[in-house]
Formats: structure tokens, C-alpha cells, sequence
């Protein structure tokens, strides 16, 4: 059975735009699945790292990928029996993530993955290509900007908060070679969809955000009836 009928809000942008709380909220005012694509890859790189091995190599990532013993539960995230929550969202797996994102066959390996995701009664899902890739005929298509500064101040914020300790500076070209990569990249790289519709986050807060599109989504549930 085919799960093409099932709703799906899809939303891309770059990192630190916000998309993952945006997409969570999202997903709890409608009851709806939610799945952070970025975990995917974030854990990757967290295995690869473990067990030495080289960003660079395409195959054995793949192969990890293939193997990746992951459970979602909640806003848990288990590798194996290792609760990995905290670790995944570190800045060290985030840049490792995006080295092993540009691979090809890591990306075909977690297609499936993703796509499984799509369940009653309807999906968020949040990552560079949920629009274009994982799911073209998403119900609702959104690619959330901001502003580099903005973007680099708000992960600052999050970071020190979790007592973090870090430079303002650093974040900035992170941010700036993160961008550079996960656009740059010949496979799905990080663009705005054609039919996707684009916030500019950088002067509205989350909720705003939030509202603007449920407001979308409740405008196609009317036209579709
Ligand atoms: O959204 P995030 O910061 O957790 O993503 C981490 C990295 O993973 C990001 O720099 C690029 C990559 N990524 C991707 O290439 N495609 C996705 N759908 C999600 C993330």
C-alpha cells in the first residue's frame, strides 16, 4: 500500500533558520509525525567518528547508514540502547553531518528511511531536501531564511544556554562554511524548491512563524475539500 495520500508539511532551510523548532511545533498543533532529518545524518557522522571512520569515505558510511540502529521516542533519540539526545545536536556531529550529507550513496541509503516516516495522520518533516527529494508532492512546501547574523546569534543563544561555552566568531563561520557546503554540493543540495514558499524568519519570532504556516496549510485543507 502506497502512503502518497497521506499529508506531508515539508520544510527546508539552512542551518540554525529555526526549521527544527518551527517543525516541531508544527507537527504537535497538528497531531502530526515529525521527522528531523538532520539526526539521520548527524548520527552518521557520530558512528563514523566512534569507529574511525574517515568522513571521506563513501562506502563505509554507506554501510553505516544501512546498519543505523536508531529509535525516535518522543523527543528521544536512541542509538541502540544509548539515549544520544544531547550529543547528536552538538556542533562537532553538526559539522561532520554536513561532510557526510554530500555523499551520495549515504543519502540514497536513508531515502527509505525517511520516507517511512509518512504516516496517519500526516507528516513534518525538516531538513535541505524534504521539498525537493525525500518528498516532492508534499502538501505544503516551505523554505525557511534568515539572516546569517541572526542565525549565528540565535545558535549562540541555544548553545550558552546548555552551557556552552563559545566565541560568537566561531559560530559565524561555521554557520558560513556549513552554508557553503550544503549548497554547494552536486547531490541534493540546499535550494529553494520552485514551488515551495519561502519566510524570512529573521524579524519574527517563533510563533509567528508557526502560525503563518498552519494559516498555509489550513488555506490548501479548505481548497482540497
Ligand atoms: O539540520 P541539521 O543542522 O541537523 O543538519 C545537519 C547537517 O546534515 C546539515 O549541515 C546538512 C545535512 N542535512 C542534509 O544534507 N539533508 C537533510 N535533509 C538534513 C540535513
Amino acid at each position: 500500500m502506497g502512503n502518497n495520500n497521506i499529508p506531508v508539511i515539508a520544510i527546508d532551510g539552512p542551518s540554525a533558520s529555526g526549521k527544527g523548532t518551527v517543525a516541531r511545533r508544527v507537527s504537535e498543533s497538528l497531531g502530526f509525525h515529525y521527522l528531523d532529518s538532520g539526526t539521520l545524518y548527524r548520527l552518521v557522522a557520530l558512528v563514523a567518528s566512534r569507529t574511525g571512520v574517515d568522513l571521506a569515505d563513501e562506502e563505509a558510511l554507506a554501510n553505516i547508514t544501512e546498519h543505523l540502529d536508531v529509535t525516535f521516542e518522543g523527543t528521544e533519540i536512541r542509538l541502540g540502547s544509548e539515549d544520544v539526545t544531547d550529543i547528536v545536536r552538538s556542533e562537532t556531529c553538526g559539522n561532520g553531518a554536513s561532510r557526510v550529507a554530500a555523499h551520495s550513496q549515504v543519502r540514497k541509503a536513508l531515502l527509505g528511511r525517511q520516507r517511512a516516516f509518512r504516516r496517519n495522520p500526516g507528516l513534518v518533516a525538516d531538513g535541505r531536501d524534504m521539498c525537493s527529494v525525500v518528498f516532492p508532492d508534499a502538501t505544503l512546501k516551505i523554505f525557511l531564511v534568515a539572516n546569517t547574523e541572526t542565525r549565528a546569534q540565535r545558535r549562540y543563544k541555544q548553545l550558552m544556554g546548555k552551557g556552552v561555552d563559545v566565541k560568537i566568531a566561531t559560530i559565524l563561520q561555521d554557520i558560513r562554511e556549513r552554508d557553503a557546503r550544503d549548497s554547494g554540493r552536486s547531490v541534493a543540495p540546499l535550494k529553494q524548491d520552485a514551488d515551495s514558499s519561502s519566510i524570512d524568519t529573521t524579524l519574527l519570532n517563533i510563533t509567528e512563524v508557526v502560525n503563518q504556516i498552519l494559516r498555509q496549510y489550513a488555506e490548501i485543507c479548505t481548497k482540497n475539500v
